[in-house]
């Protein structure tokens, strides 16, 4: 195999950038396992995830989302890569004492231009590790209670038009059928690998982290 076909976990990382990747890739329904540590190579990647999140003008971004099968998040609710101290890192995040209902809009990095109003518990307690390693707890409402929810749900697997009622869901039948077009054109022209392929890349960096 030539070096230059080497799976990235095989390679320096540094040489493989992040990506944000989008609806119907089958690594956004992965269900991420727990981090067992924070090192170098983690800050680093974590640092790459705030810049494509910055880049997308996202508030959020997930690890899955960019490629990576792990139980992490960032947030910066500011979108403003200038208000660093706005940054948040939850590792491990564990969601409870959810309380009330609200429904607001959401949009989400993997499915860019669709937005729907999704419900969801209006309070939520989060507790998760920072890069530091200290374990945090937050009571978190309104936007910040959503977007806690919203990334922890991608570390499940689960996507926001999975809140949506059916007839909300069909009302986006029409941009959701065009993403899987293009996602089929991109593996077609071999720019992303078979299920099978993405299941063993997946398998490996677990078995690297957690
Ligand atoms: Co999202």
């Amino acid at each position: 195999m030539p070096a230059l076909e080497l799976p990235s976990y095989l390679t320096d990382r540094s040489a493989v950038p992040l990506e944000i990747i989008q609806y119907p890739h089958p690594i956004l329904r992965h269900k991420s396992r727990p981090l067992q540590r924070v090192d170098a190579e983690l800050r680093r990647m974590v640092r790459e995830m705030f810049d494509l999140m910055y880049e997308a003008r996202g508030i959020g971004l997930a690890g899955n989302q960019v490629g990576l099968p792990y139980r992490l998040f960032v947030t910066n609710l500011t979108a403003d890569a200038q208000q660093t101290e706005h940054e948040r890192v939850f590792i491990n995040p564990v969601l409870s004492k959810p309380k009330g209902l609200a429904e607001a809009e959401e949009g989400c990095l993997s499915l860019p231009g669709l937005y729907a109003q999704v419900r969801r518990p209006e309070r939520v307690t989060i507790a998760a590790y920072n890069l530091a390693g200290e374990e945090v707890t937050l009571e978190l409402d309104d936007l910040p209670a959503r977007v806690v929810q919203h990334e922890t749900d991608h570390l499940d697997g689960v996507l926001f038009i999975d809140r949506l009622s059916e007839s909300a869901l069909a009302e986006l039948r029409e941009p959701l059928d065009e993403f899987e077009i293009e996602f089929q054109q991109h593996r077609q022209q071999g720019a992303i690998p078979d299920d099978q392929r993405i299941a063993s890349h997946v398998a490996e960096l677990e078995r690297l982290r957690t």
